[in-house]
């Protein structure tokens, strides 16, 4: 089966989006899935690696990347002048001949980046207009995007990929806060559920427990109420908010190290601000166990050798459900609504 769409080259690499000052990070992603050779270099939000060859995988964010929020395949990169950039960019598209369905003007998630958020919507529609014109840009059924990502005014790489459920525009989910949560970071749990868990309204439904551990104010517990969960809140701190005396949170003024149900429960989430390991460790008994079967936690990254702390953590935790011969689903990465630390998804069990 054909991988490339219709009348494309290969790709001279991928470039990828992240947090700025995790380029490093961003840049090791890249090179463990699609090796070192070639060039690569890193912007401030970006990271680019040449690569020979890509197959239908390659499309969208491979589970394995942690700190890259986008990859997108890349045609080219040109410099641009600044008083016509469009004319580069359709010649350049010419020799390519690309057949897709929807354009995407991105850039990087700095001040700098953000300061060309208007420019973006602007050039849109001429983009548009011309790639129309030309024939490239079809009305048909959504499944070719083209990419412009803007590293600089006067910079853009030229990238083709595969339209994906969940893609977000420049790999920043833009979600709404809820009025009634009690803190921002609810909407890391948030951005959790919709890109780490598959089909989250099936796997997170009203009847069943989750545990919070390290829960005060109580923005995660939000998020589990609100799907109809019934919560052990787990804090020496008050739940503020629409989140304290909930009939549906029980609040327990306990070491979330100490804490443990009666029975079990179906989530366990965590976001106590502790030594990574440490987190892992407790993470590992409460599933090994069987007190919990999903979760969702944070771990703290260090200032440096980030990669290599997450890999020891996420060891603790498969060597332990492995030497309890469970089979499980794991996905670590650094959202948007994350800082310091990445967020982690477990499942244990078959489906
Ligand atoms: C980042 S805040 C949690 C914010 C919360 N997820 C929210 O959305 O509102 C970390 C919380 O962990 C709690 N914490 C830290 N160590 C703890 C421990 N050993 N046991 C229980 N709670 C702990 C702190 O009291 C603090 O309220």
């Amino acid at each position: 089966m054909s991988t490339l769409a219709p009348s494309t080259s290969s790709p001279s690499g991928y470039i990828a989006y992240c947090r700025p000052g995790f380029e490093t990070e961003c840049l090791a992603d890249l090179q463990q899935r699609y090796g070192k050779q070639g060039q690569q270099e890193t912007g401030p939000g970006w990271a680019y690696q040449t690569a020979a060859a890509r197959s239908e995988e390659d499309f969208g964010k491979p589970q394995s990347m942690i700190f890259v929020r986008e990859c997108v395949p890349v045609l080219g990169r040109l410099s641009l002048p600044e008083r016509d950039r469009l004319t580069p960019i359709v010649q350049f598209l010419r020799e390519h001949a690309p057949a897709f369905q929807e354009v995407w003007i991105e850039y990087p998630d700095t001040n700098e980046g953000k300061a060309l958020s208007s420019f973006a919507r602007k050039f849109q529609p001429h983009v548009e207009k011309a790639c129309r014109a030309e024939g490239w840009l079809s009305d048909g059924p959504l499944q070719w995007r083209l990419h412009l990502f803007f590293a600089a005014q006067n910079e853009v790489f030229i990238g083709l990929r595969r339209v994906r459920p969940g893609d977000w525009l420049c790999g920043i989910p833009r979600l709404r806060m809820p009025t009634e949560a009690p803190s921002r970071s609810t909407l890391k749990l948030l951005e959790a559920f919709i890109t780490l868990v598959d089909e989250p309204e099936r796997r997170l439904k009203a009847g069943m427990t989750g545990v919070d551990l390290g829960a005060a104010p109580g923005g995660w517990t939000y998020q589990l109420v609100h799907r109809g969960l019934k919560v052990y809140a787990i804090d020496n701190g008050p739940m503020k908010g629409s989140m304290d005396g909930h009939p549906q949170v029980k609040h327990v003024r306990e070491d979330g190290f100490r804490w443990k149900p009666k029975h079990a429960v179906d989530w366990l989430v965590c976001d106590m601000v502790e030594q990574p390991v440490r987190i892992a460790s407790l993470i590992a008994q409460w599933l090994a166990s069987g007190t919990a079967r999903q979760t969702v936690f944070n771990l703290k990254l260090p200032m440096k050798k980030r990669h290599a702390e997450v890999a020891r953590c996420l060891e603790v935790i498969t060597d332990a459900l492995d030497d309890a011969g469970l089979r499980y689903r794991l996905r670590a990465r650094h959202l948007y609504h994350d800082r310091e630390e990445i967020t982690c998804y477990i499942r244990v069990g078959k489906d």
